[in-house]
């Protein structure tokens, strides 16, 4: 089931999601919910708050970017309760953008290597290190858990020269080929 978005402005993507357990029910059918979501989108990354659920879950498909980073290729994870542990290296520059923040992309500045604990979807534990296009998706994806958005990290400048166009986001004026939740729809306008 393709799952709709949480539009920049929604509360969710501002919680810090929580850890959740073995037990959490029908996670499965979430996982592939998501993937479902994410692929439908054209998504390389999709956080659970993005689907409204403040918990700390990631799913990841980097293939599109195989050509760029060998690590990418055939790269699909489950990425449950993630913690960056180690971020180190050069800064760089990156141009992101987001399924909650549609049509806008920025440069964003991050460190480039990281090291990732996490459990996948069978529970197995995984620490590994990623660097480059990977490290960019996961450290992107990882902010959500935490209640923070690519725009967040851009000069102040671009901050003010986006405020019009992410209040049309919040409000539905935007042309979005997937479905979403608005927070600042009004109702019966379509
Ligand atoms: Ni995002």
């Amino acid at each position: 089931m393709i799952l709709p978005i949480t539009a920049y402005g929604h509360p969710i993507l501002r919680k810090i999601a929580v850890d959740i357990e073995e037990d959490y029910p029908n996670l499965q059918q979430l996982v592939d919910d998501m993937y479902e979501t994410m692929h439908a989108t054209s998504g390389v990354g999709l956080a659970a708050p993005q689907v409204n659920l403040s918990i700390r879950l990631l799913v990841m498909d980097a293939t599109p970017y195989a050509d760029e980073d060998p690590q990418a290729k055939d790269f699909k994870r489950v990425l449950i309760n993630p913690e960056i542990i180690e971020e180190e290296g050069e800064n760089w520059v990156f141009n992101e953008g987001c399924l909650s923040i549609p049509d806008i992309r920025e440069d964003v500045e991050r460190i480039s290597n990281i090291r990732i604990q996490y459990y996948d979807e069978n529970w197995k534990f995984h620490d590994e290190r990623y660097t480059s296009v990977m490290a960019r998706i996961i450290q992107h994806e990882y902010d959500h858990l935490e209640g923070i958005l690519f725009v967040d990290r851009v000069s102040n400048i671009r901050k003010m020269l986006l405020k019009r166009r992410l209040l049309d986001i919040s409000k539905g004026n935007i042309d979005v080929k997937y479905k979403m939740i608005f927070p600042l729809k009004k109702k019966g306008r379509r």
